[in-house]
């Protein structure tokens, strides 16, 4: 299960917790402000949809990705 971006070394839930925080609801602009999916790209989509959904996508699963209240970005 995927549940960083690993090319830039960012957590699904911080890149989650920041979008919320600014607002943030399409993933140009997430990508535009913290880098995130600017390697492999493997990560976009399920950021894609977890930024619609607040779920992830684990196989043909979608599956709750709660948000700790006092989560960071990184
Ligand atoms: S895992 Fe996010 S760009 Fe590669």
């Amino acid at each position: 299960m995927q549940i960083r971006c690993n090319c830039r070394d960012l957590s699904f839930v911080g890149l989650l917790a920041y979008a919320r925080r600014h607002g943030i609801t399409d993933i140009e602009d997430l990508i535009k402000a913290t880098g995130c999916c600017t390697g492999c790209g493997s990560c976009r989509p399920l950021l894609e949809e977890l930024l619609r959904s607040g779920k992830l996508r684990v196989g043909d699963q979608l599956i709750d990705f709660p948000l700790p209240d006092d989560e960071t970005a990184g």
